[in-house]
């Protein structure tokens, strides 16, 4: 069974969709899992108690305390492989986002340390509310996965968007996207993200505009298929939540350097998607530099390069994947940079592109491999990216 022995939390909140959760637990209950189901006190308007805890043969826990025990939110949190809130109603979701905790599920929510993914349900003006569309970004920001919402008819007698998807979908999603055979399960894999800083003086640096998402969207995408991941990363402004993968925290090219190899030798594959300073100053000033000269000139030197030192040392069974950000002749040199680097594949991301590059939610990439394949793909968000990127490692080293 696809889902043996895997420990499942339920979260139920307040909609009519909530009838189909009994229908969830008993797929869930038949795929071989565990499951636990929580409810928040306005579900329990919707569906039963004694309904869930009969299917999931567990009780159903909806408070923090009752008169015997307290529910200790934080071991449920570490409990469970997966939680798995659905359905997912506008007011939970605004909780999740804000950081409310005023009943157990969103107690649990708070102190999960699992993958958490969210089977919405609304009427659609809620759907289509912008505070809404705001939540579900945030909510995905947090590293919370969405299953997207079904056209059809509606509680409401409207016919549109808002649906809560279908259990055997919601199925679906949880195998396909949490427990299945990945060839990268299990993997190491090392990913590189952001800039870094090479510092002038106590008080300024050198340093560029990227983001730091392509690299974390990569990341993700690896962590749900399974990968054991050490993300590498250099300064950003982006709350992620990293779901229990090595996160280090660098700030210099040199420090990126010293990390990505203490790192290399034991992984199967390496991704440098860092924007990583190709100069850093000679020296640094221990003190703030005073502006006394008309002009001033800051002398530096090459930092190294980590993509083509890893290409010198890697072996036959390491994976090794280069980005480059060109502005012109963008094939030329990202077929240059392949060879220059040793790297088994480099994605190309051109300036040129709308929506391509520093800063953007969304990518156009191109695939250059070992083997002279080019493959050109439409600018899309930069989580799809990932997923094309990984498909495409996949395709052609992991297959
Ligand atoms: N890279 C690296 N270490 C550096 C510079 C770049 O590992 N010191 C990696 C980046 O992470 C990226 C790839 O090299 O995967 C391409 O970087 P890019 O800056 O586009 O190319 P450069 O090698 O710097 O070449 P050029 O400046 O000539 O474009």
């Amino acid at each position: 069974m696809m889902l043996t022995g895997k420990k499942i939390l339920l979260g139920v909140s307040g909609s009519i969709a909530a009838y189909k959760s009994a229908q969830l637990v008993r797929l869930l209950v038949k795929a071989g899992a565990e499951v636990k189901v929580i409810m928040t006190p306005s579900a329990k308007d919707f569906i039963t108690p004694l309904t869930l805890s009969t299917l999931s043969k567990n009780p159903v826990l909806h408070n923090l305390f009752d008169e015997h025990s307290w529910h200790n939110h934080a071991l449920l949190g570490r409990w469970a492989d997966l939680m798995v809130f659905a359905p997912l109603s506008c007011n939970t979701l605004s909780k999740m986002v804000h950081g409310n905790c005023d009943n157990l599920l969103l107690a649990v929510y708070l102190s999960a340390t699992c993958p958490v993914v969210v089977a919405p349900a609304m009427d659609e003006d809620m759907w289509h509310h912008p505070s809404t569309r705001h939540n579900l970004t945030t909510l995905e920001s947090f590293g919370n996965k969405i299953i997207p919402i079904e056209n059809g008819e509606l509680a409401s007698g409207l016919i549109g968007e808002g649906r809560m998807a279908e259990p055997e979908q919601i199925l679906a999603f949880i195998q396909s996207n949490f427990f299945f055979n990945s060839p990268l399960k299990n993997k190491k894999v090392i990913v590189t993200a952001g800039p870094t800083i090479e510092p002038i003086d106590p008080v300024r640096y050198i340093s560029n505009h990227s983001s730091g998402k392509m690299g974390i969207a990569l990341a993700k995408d690896l962590q749900s298929r399974g990968a054991n991941v050490t993300l590498i990363l250099g300064p950003v402004h982006l709350d992620f939540n990293p779901f229990g993968m090595n996160v280090i925290n660098v700030s210099s090219a040199a420090e990126m350097f010293q990390e990505v190899h203490n790192h290399f030798k034991n992984c199967d594959l390496a991704i440098m998607a860092a924007a990583v300073a190709d100069y850093t100053p000679v020296t640094v000033s221990s003190k703030k530099i005073k502006k006394k000269e008309p002009g001033m000139s800051l002398e530096l030197v090459k930092t190294k390069d980590i993509l083509k030192s890893l290409g010198e040392v890697k072996r036959k069974d390491q994976i090794l994947i280069g980005f480059a950000l060109e502005t012109d002749s963008e094939e030329v040199h990202a077929k240059e940079k392949l060879e220059k680097k040793n790297t088994d594949m480099i994605v190309l991301n051109s300036m040129k592109d709308e929506g391509a590059g520093f800063g953007h939610n969304t990518n156009k990439i191109t695939i250059f491999s070992r083997d002279n394949e080019v493959i050109r793909f439409e600018t899309k968000t930069k989580s799809a990216v990932a997923k094309d990127i990984i498909d495409t490692i996949i395709k052609l080293y992991y297959a």
